[in-house]
């Protein structure tokens, strides 16, 4: 019989659906039942922990007891035009009309203003105003994109409002709108706008989610930024090694595998409770088993799974250490010391350390573990470094 993939089994590429979560059970059902009591929430995080995942999750589980969804992912929105675009067809696909209009234009590869009837549109723009245009006439955004960045948001509760329904709005990767290069504006005005037209909004309830821990914290906690006292933090703990033990096992098992109880103790202890570096290994484990044509996985092909994956990852592993040598001066020899356990203050002066580290938190790197102690986020970064040659 032919065997599962091990990218599918272990996907480490994407988000992982709401029924393939390892563990999360009950950061899911808290999240959801926070959300639902129209608090908002903003999710922040080390990178690939699965802060994406769980939130999707939750709003999935929101729009199954009947609320209105809309999902932003801003990387994936290069100026506020196109993110005033995303939004409009997001609120309004919530619409059965909508939908039908976007399977119509699918289906027969036409843009969705050629798969639209005018008395749709204009319809729907006599009950709900101008802003729905754009979702028809793609470009039309870009005459005034701020404006109708606004008005896109403002059409969340006027949608919700209409339909006599709640709306969570979760927009993935929240920092973007702080980022330095400032994709879409001044982040001040824009922020204070948002948050302008978000209080008047009583049917939308806000998820924000972002990485970049400094950047997020930057945009909500200052009192003089916009954002202050918006929502709440909901920060995800780490998944518990008897969900890793469960979940992996029956992951295997959709493949026929077993795996031996030190082995499985081994996966767990190399993945350092670090979810994308366990499910890494996991999926090389898995392709190694492939490749010697049995379905037991024991503690050799723990171990050929992590060298392989440490091998999947050398490019980005290398474009890591880049960007941790451009960070400062002595950022490469902290991380260094950090991945070998060694005290990072030893050597430099210790201010200098203590910015250094703060360089290396606020790009993702290190993470404080306990009073004047730090880890590498990813264990996978970590080896890396201790196996570089001096
Ligand atoms: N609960 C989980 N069960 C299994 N795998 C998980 C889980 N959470 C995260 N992962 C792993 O982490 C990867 C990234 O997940 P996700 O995109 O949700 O994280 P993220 O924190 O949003 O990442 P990013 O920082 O890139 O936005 C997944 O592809 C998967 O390999
Ligand atoms: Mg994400």
């Amino acid at each position: 019989m032919a065997r599962r993939r091990s990218g599918e089994l272990f996907p480490t590429d994407a988000p992982v659906a709401g029924a393939d979560l390892i563990g999360r059970a009950d950061s899911v059902t808290a999240l959801t039942a926070q959300l639902e009591q129209h608090f908002h929430r903003i999710v922040t995080g080390p990178r690939r922990t699965g802060k994406t995942s769980v939130c999707q999750a939750a709003v999935d589980r929101l729009r199954r007891r009947g609320w209105y969804t809309v999902s932003l992912d801003m990387f994936a929105l290069a100026s506020l035009a196109e993110v005033a675009e995303a939004l409009t067809l997001a609120v309004l696909s919530n619409r059965s009309t909508m939908k039908k209009v976007l399977t119509k234009a699918r289906r027969t590869g036409r843009t969705i203003a050629a798969a639209t009837a005018t008395t749709v549109t204009t319809r729907m723009q006599g009950e709900l105003g101008e802003v729905v245009e754009i979702a028809f006439r793609p470009g039309i955004a870009d005459r005034d994109p701020h404006r109708y960045f606004l008005d896109a948001l403002a059409l969340c509760e006027r949608v919700a409002e209409r339909d006599d329904r709640q709306l969570v709005l979760f927009i993935d990767e929240f920092q973007e709108f702080g980022a330095e290069r400032q994709p879409y504006g001044e982040v001040d005005r824009l922020t204070k706008q948002m948050r302008s037209v978000l209080q008047k909004s009583d049917r939308v309830t806000c998820l924000f989610a972002g990485s970049i821990e400094h950047l997020m914290a930057e945009l909500f906690t200052p009192r003089r930024r916009a954002f202050y006292r918006f929502g709440g933090f909901f920060s995800l703990p780490p998944i518990d090694d008897p969900d890793w033990r469960t979940g992996l096992a029956k992951r295997f098992a959709r493949d026929d595998c077993t795996i031996d109880g030190d082995a499985l103790t081994l996966l767990v202890e190399t993945g350092e409770g670090h979810p994308r570096a366990t499910m890494l290994v996991a999926q090389q484990a898995h392709a190694a088993s492939l490749a010697a044509e049995t379905n037991r996985i024991d503690v050799n092909l723990v171990r050929e799974g992590l060298a392989l994956a440490l091998a999947a990852d050398a490019a980005s592993l290398d474009s890591d250490v880049d960007r941790i040598r451009r960070l400062g001066r002595h950022t490469f020899l902290l991380a260094r010391r950090v991945a070998h356990g060694d005290k990072p203050y030893v050597g430099s002066t210790p201010s200098s350390a203590a910015r250094g580290l703060q360089a290396l938190r606020d790009a993702g790197f290190v993470e404080r573990a306990g009073r004047g102690a730090w880890r590498l986020s990813d264990p996978l970064l970590r080896r890396y470094l201790v196996d570089m040659p001096n």
